[in-house]
């Protein structure tokens, strides 16, 4: 940032596409803010045009009339509009957007995980090439500046891991099931109340808007686009609320964990899954909305950001940060196109040779023998279990019973096949429900 702001403010002209929930608070806050953005950046920014698909939509921001439109390119090929920002979601006309901005050099702000972990390389590369800069400190974690911290407070590191809440629907609704005993159903429902959920709750509670997330975090840790196919994710809609009940008794909460790693011959791992998180440990405290990123990196060790992770105010202060950001490029000089590849990493870890604790939960015949068969399915496969329960108050059954196992490390393809064989077995009753275990000790 500048050391002293130009005494009169030069005006940066906007385009704005999207007035949904975030291009709304967008708009109010910076209005709202104007002042001081001026006197920390030495820029005005003016929103010049608004891009909408229902002009008759009922807004909860007073817009000028005379600012809407319906067609994205007024905004690309308006010679004034230095900053384009893209708040409609998606990945087919917001990429057409995004690369025509580019080509007219304009400044690129993004709210868009999912356009990103598509085709951000290919984004980034044309961004590089028409020098002109995708800003993009929304796409993650809603209000907490990560981006920023990945790309300049910690650019002296290797990343050695990340560890994220990074669904403020997902999170949300596990810890209202966990908490107040609700139906995945109703807890789903309160969220989109909220305003938390996307449009399409799908991509939130499949797991793939923080798979999203994570897969941009990871790009910026280890320099290289992680093919998205390359990533291990499981949603939240699964989750028996049983599971809690058990989780708890072993000293684990539930969370929907985005991990992200780079093993010591540098293969990248990176995946979304609900997960048992100790009790103890800080990432378990994140309730509701909020979202936490625990970045480990080699010469800072652990640092943990924590933060609203969705919502009109703090989602929309990410994209002014980005505004911020833009203005200073234009007013002061030219920055970097907001992605630097590096080649110290560059492959993605097969997600079977992943390796980590394991909670398994079966529904077995009450009789004799039904533990040493298990164990022999594990125990043939090298897995080992660390401790076991069969936690007879926490179940109304007859004739069978819960039996839950934590499970040392294990490769995830020998758990597969584990699991497979144990799920064939005629003592095992229904599907075993079984979870990453995350000691999050680095
Ligand atoms: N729906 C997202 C969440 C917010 O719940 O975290 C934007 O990514």
């Amino acid at each position: 940032m500048p050391s002293a702001a130009p005494a009169v403010p030069r005006a940066i002209q906007v385009g704005l596409a999207g007035l949904g929930n975030v291009g709304a608070g967008v708009f109010k806050n910076i209005e709202a803010n104007r002042d001081l953005i001026i006197q920390r950046t030495g820029a005005d920014i003016r929103i010049r045009r608004i891009i909408v698909r229902d002009l008759a939509r009922p807004r909860d921001v007073s817009v000028p009339e005379s600012l809407l439109g319906t067609r994205w390119q007024d905004l690309t090929e308006d010679p004034e509009i230095q900053v384009v920002v893209e708040l409609i979601g998606g990945t087919t006309t917001a990429y057409e957007l995004v690369c025509a901005a580019l080509k007219a050099k304009k400044i690129v702000v993004t709210g868009n995980k999912a356009l990103l972990a598509e085709r951000g390389q290919e984004l980034f590369a044309l961004a590089e090439q028409c020098g002109a800069p995708i800003y993009f400190e929304a796409a993650v974690a809603g209000g907490i500046p990560i981006i920023q911290v990945l790309q300049e407070g910690l650019v002296g590191n290797r990343i050695l891991s990340i560890h994220g809440i990074i669904n403020g629907t997902c999170n949300y609704i596990l810890t209202r099931m966990s908490q107040a005993g609700l139906s995945y159903a109703d807890a789903l429902r309160e969220a989109q109340e909220k305003g938390y959920a996307e449009a399409d709750p799908t991509l939130d509670v499949s797991g793939w808007d923080a798979a999203h997330k994570a897969i941009i975090l990871a790009s910026l840790s280890y320099g290289f686009w992680i093919p998205q196919g390359c990533v291990h994710v499981e949603g939240v809609d699964k989750i028996d609320p049983a599971d809690f009940k058990f989780a708890k008794r072993l000293g684990y909460t539930i969370k929907l964990l985005s991990v992200i790693r780079a093993d010591k011959d540098g293969l990248v791992e990176v995946r979304t899954q609900p997960t048992l998180v100790p009790l103890s440990h800080v990432l378990a405290s994140v309730s509701g909305s909020f979202n936490a990123v625990l970045v480990h990196g080699d010469i800072v060790g652990e640092t943990l950001f924590y933060g609203r992770g969705a919502g009109q105010d703090p989602t929309s202060s990410s994209v002014i940060s980005d505004l911020c950001e833009a203005a200073a490029t234009l007013v002061y000089g030219a920055r970097h196109s907001g992605f630097v590849p590096h080649g110290l990493y560059g492959k993605s870890k097969p997600v079977e040779d992943t390796i980590s604790h394991y909670y398994l939960r079966l529904t077995v015949a009450d009789e004799p023998g039904v533990l040493a068969q298990v164990a022999a399915e594990l125990g043939s496969r090298g897995i080992g279990i660390s401790s076991m329960i069969q936690p007879e108050d926490l179940e109304d059954t007859s004739g069978q019973s819960s039996l839950v196992l934590m499970i040392h490390d294990a490769r995830l393809g020998d758990m597969l096949e584990a699991l497979a064989a144990i799920r064939a077995l005629n003592c095992v009753r229904g599907e075993p429900s079984w979870m990453r275990v995350e000691t999050l000790q680095g």
